[in-house]
């Protein structure tokens, strides 16, 4: 018996919106095709930005984006990217298919962006390739507001005021990518080039330092050690952990779709280590900040498969099916056990690129929602609201000789007192019947929606957009104050529920 308890009446810790951030990287058909079509394509857009992905993405209420890599951060020189667009040097694209990037989607673009999508921009600044002063002229570059080199040549390309920005990334996958550092040399390297990233006028700065990747707890450790001031404070609001969903050891091999429940279970057990990554990455921040101020912020996360066939191998386009939106909701349950530390999470990525939640047809208008991309649409009444804490036992979800727990659940209290509950049931093949008790509250009433589908890489396609959708959820009872839900094979459900404060 899968039985769920939820203290309905307690709770302290906010789920931070920005755990349902998003991340767009100049990376294949993401920015160039995905989002940024220019304002001369016949598909619909509004400064060159694509209207139906905006609206998409709007229905989110995303709360930020980060950009321009990535990798792609630690070649990026902004410069580069503003002034006519005719006249912007070009460069290659190391990193993502050799390709030719003309640097027509640049920082005006971004914030054009960020303002139709209505959230925080979240730069990457580049440390990997870039120097000091170049990061910091950018922050000058859009946020001073007065007279200075950069103030002035924003003015000149059309901008008179300075915009906002937030977050701001100092480096990307600094052991790696971003200049094959070790910890110790890159905490030095941190220290320094934060400190040109200046708080100007009322804009204020959240540093984000490259965080570890996976399971190099020294990462975090050394980092964590050694980025305090003089004062004894940190150096840095955030720092970054990057973990992806594989099933199997790099490099990716598992397919998108066409898969055996061999690689089903693969890919979901892949999916909880999150919740081990962030006990131990937490438990080091402990150690050095137990106050909690240093945020864990995983900005880039999501599944890893080989690239569908036909597609450029540097563009790393895949599929994404029912799977991928089990993936998502487990990630968000983790998420939000964690939101004491965790501030913001990014999925890899929006449009076009690996765990995408869109997919634009190549040369044409047409669009998908991905099943993960329904994920994010029903998780998104749990941002800002307060985590209710639970115990769940669940049943097992065997398969060989491995098991894993068949449910995953979370759950929240909004502003108007509602209480959401997202559970999932991982079985591919079992219908679950969970026992939901809600401690502290009287249920006044109870719907909801499910996500589900027949088969287990179930996906929409350009021309069946609508195999993986929501529906009406008819599977939940209340009896006594109790709920009995019968969650479906391969599905995932949220509930919205009305409460009464108990009687005594
Ligand atoms: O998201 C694709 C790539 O994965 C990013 O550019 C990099 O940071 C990571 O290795």
């Amino acid at each position: 018996m899968n039985q769920l308890t939820i203290n309905a009446d307690l709770g302290n810790q906010t789920i931070s919106r920005h755990i349902y951030g998003h991340f767009a990287e100049h990376l294949g058909r993401c920015i160039y095709g995905g989002i940024f079509v220019g304002e001369d394509s016949p598909i619909p857009n509004t400064n060159g930005l694509r209207n139906d992905v905006v609206a998409a993405l709007r229905n989110l209420n995303i709360p930020n984006l980060r950009w321009p890599g990535g990798c792609f951060a630690d070649e990026y020189h902004w410069m580069d990217g503003i002034g006519p667009k005719e006249e912007r040097p070009t460069m290659i694209n190391t990193h993502w298919g050799g390709v030719t990037e003309d640097n027509s989607f640049g920082t005006h673009d971004f914030f054009e962006l960020c303002e139709q999508l209505g959230c925080e921009p979240y730069i990457c600044g580049n440390v990997g390739s870039g120097t000091v002063q170049e990061m910091q002229q950018w922050v000058e570059y859009i946020t001073f507001d007065g007279i200075s080199p950069m103030a002035n040549l924003r003015k000149e390309n059309g901008r008179s005021d300075p915009w906002r920005i937030k977050y701001w990334g100092v480096g990307n996958e600094n052991w790696g990518c971003g200049g094959n550092m070790r910890p110790e040399y890159y905490a030095d390297v941190y220290r320094r080039f934060q400190t040109y990233v200046r708080n100007f006028g009322e804009n204020k700065i959240y540093k984000i330092a490259g965080g570890a990747n996976s399971f190099d707890y020294n990462w975090t450790d050394t980092l964590m050690a050694n980025t305090r001031g003089g004062h004894g404070r940190f150096l840095m609001h955030g720092l970054s952990l990057h973990y992806y969903t594989l099933g199997s050891e790099w490099p990716p091999s598992l397919t998108a779709t066409g898969f055996t429940e061999d690689e089903w279970f693969a890919i979901l057990r892949d999916a909880r280590r999150m919740d081990e990554l962030l006990q131990r990455h937490s438990t080091i921040m402990d150690k050095y900040d137990p106050n909690k101020e240093v945020g864990l912020i995983v900005d880039e996360w999501g599944t890893w498969y080989a690239v569908e066939p036909g597609t450029n191998p540097g563009f790393l386009f895949q599929q994404n099916s029912l799977r991928d939106a089990l993936v998502a909701s487990i990630h968000f349950d983790i998420f939000h056990r964690h939101c004491d530390r965790v501030h913001m999470a990014n999925i890899a990525q929006t449009v076009n690129v690996l765990q995408a939640i869109v997919l634009t047809e190549e040369g044409s208008d047409r669009v998908v929602l991905t099943p993960t991309y329904h994920i994010f649409e029903m998780y998104k009444v749990h941002q800002g609201a307060t985590l209710l804490p639970l115990d769940l036992r669940s049943e097992a979800y065997a398969y060989g000789e491995a098991s894993i727990p068949a449910i995953s659940a979370t759950a929240s209290r909004d502003a108007s007192g509602v209480v959401h509950i997202s559970l999932s049931n991982a079985d591919p093949r079992m219908e679950h019947l969970v026992t939901c008790r809600l401690a502290g509250v009287m249920i006044g009433g109870v719907n909801g929606r499910i996500l589900t589908a027949d088969t287990i890489d179930a996906h929409n396609t350009f021309d069946q957009p609508e195999n993986v959708k929501p529906a009406t959820f008819n599977g939940v009872s209340l009896n006594s104050n109790h709920l009995t839900i019968q969650m479906p094979s391969k599905s995932i459900v949220t509930l919205a529920i009305q409460t009464e404060e108990a009687r005594l």
